[in-house]
């Protein structure tokens, strides 16, 4: 939909320059898991946009000193030459050298850095795709003046940042945001996400997501593979249903500020991700036995103080602890004193629903 082949400098007289951004991770509610095509979506997801977990990078630029084809980079993470993480970056590039043809025009310094612990369990592809999607964008837009409209970079930050790593085009949005095509959601689209801050009531708008880190192991099945997985799992065809029929339910819940359904439909939504990985072939389990641990305090906790504080699981074994603000005094002893000695290294991160991606 984007590819454009006029998108080509014609002379070197460029001034060099850079862009920096900042962009946070997500955490679906209704989970993107199973994948087909060029990074399309199996189902509809949405997420929240978090505000603490963050990747900052800097895409520096200049005219391309040598004549040789092909991208040209130089890649840090925290200061350090990354070898793997710079291998992932080229090929992305090169896969959009049809939609951006000027990046084989210039040599490119990419400086990048998460503001969580480096492999902390947390991932880092949707925080780290989005902010480059949204640095190529700023780059495109200063050459060529053709993303002025602000709807229009988004659009295809997000677009970009999915052929990175699907749960990136989520990233782009303040708040709230659903990918994939939906009647539930006019505009929506597989190619890239769209915002859903006015679609949701008050009461989400600062909602709590404490991230707990069981382990900080990097995972033992990435979610490429997990997602390839999906394509021979014979729940499939009733999980897509299920994720589209939950979607529904979740969108009416989030306008009426229905914090019990949300919290609900979080739950099942993490626990049916796990059990879709249980019923692969083959099997895999990410869930670690402090995982279930703090699920059991946490079930137990509610209903004994009635108070609303739900969970949620990303492909791995970390808790996402979710409540509203107006319950934090009640529920933070709970969580330091019951949940936080079963994480790894007393290691958990604070974070909420935030203002999405800046430009610094
Ligand atoms: C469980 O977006 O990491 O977090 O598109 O292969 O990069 P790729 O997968 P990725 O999958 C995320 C899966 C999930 C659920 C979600 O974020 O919707």
């Amino acid at each position: 939909m984007y590819a454009n082949p006029s998108l080509v400098l014609h002379s070197d007289d460029i001034a060099p320059g850079q862009f920096n951004w900042k962009s946070p991770s997500n955490l679906a509610i209704i989970k993107y898991w199973g994948k087909h095509g060029v990074q399309l979506p199996q189902n509809p997801s949405i997420s929240l946009t978090l505000e603490n977990a963050f990747t900052q990078t800097i895409l520096a630029y200049k005219p391309k000193e040598s004549k040789e084809e092909g991208i040209s980079l130089e890649f840090s993470f925290h200061g350090e030459p990354n070898e793997a993480f710079k291998q992932k970056i080229v090929t992305y590039l090169e896969s959009l050298l049809p939609i951006l043809p000027f990046l084989n025009q210039l040599d490119l310094t990419i400086q990048s850095g998460n503001s969580f612990p480096h492999s902390s369990g947390i991932a880092s592809s949707a925080s780290s795709m989005s902010a480059l999607a949204l640095c190529l964008c700023s780059l495109e837009d200063e050459l060529f003046k053709s993303l002025q409209e602000d709807t229009e970079f988004d659009q295809k930050a997000s677009y970009l940042a999915r052929l990175g790593s699907g749960s990136a085009c989520r990233s782009i949005y303040s708040k709230m945001a659903l990918w994939g095509e939906t009647e539930q959601a006019g505009g929506s689209s597989n190619l890239y996400a769209i915002p859903q801050e006015e679609n949701i009531h008050e009461v989400f708008h600062n909602f709590h997501d404490d991230i707990l880190i069981v382990s900080q192991a990097e995972k033992s099945v990435s979610s490429r593979a997990g997602h390839a997985l999906m394509e021979n799992n014979s729940y499939a065809a009733p999980r897509y249903q299920q994720a589209n029929d939950r979607l529904q339910q979740l969108m009416v819940a989030l306008k009426e500020g229905d914090v019990n359904t949300f919290g609900q439909i979080a739950e099942d939504e993490a626990l049916t991700l796990h059990a879709l990985m249980m019923t692969s072939q083959p099997s895999y389990l990410l869930l670690q036995p402090n995982t279930l641990q703090m699920i059991n305090k946490l079930r137990t906790y509610r209903q004994d103080t009635g108070n609303p504080i739900f969970f949620s699981l990303d492909a791995g074994p970390n808790l996402h602890v979710l409540y509203p603000e107006s319950v934090i005094h009640e529920v933070r002893p709970f969580i330091e004193g019951e949940l936080v000695p079963l994480c790894e290294e007393g290691l958990w991160i604070s974070d909420w629903v935030g203002e999405g991606p800046e430009q610094l």
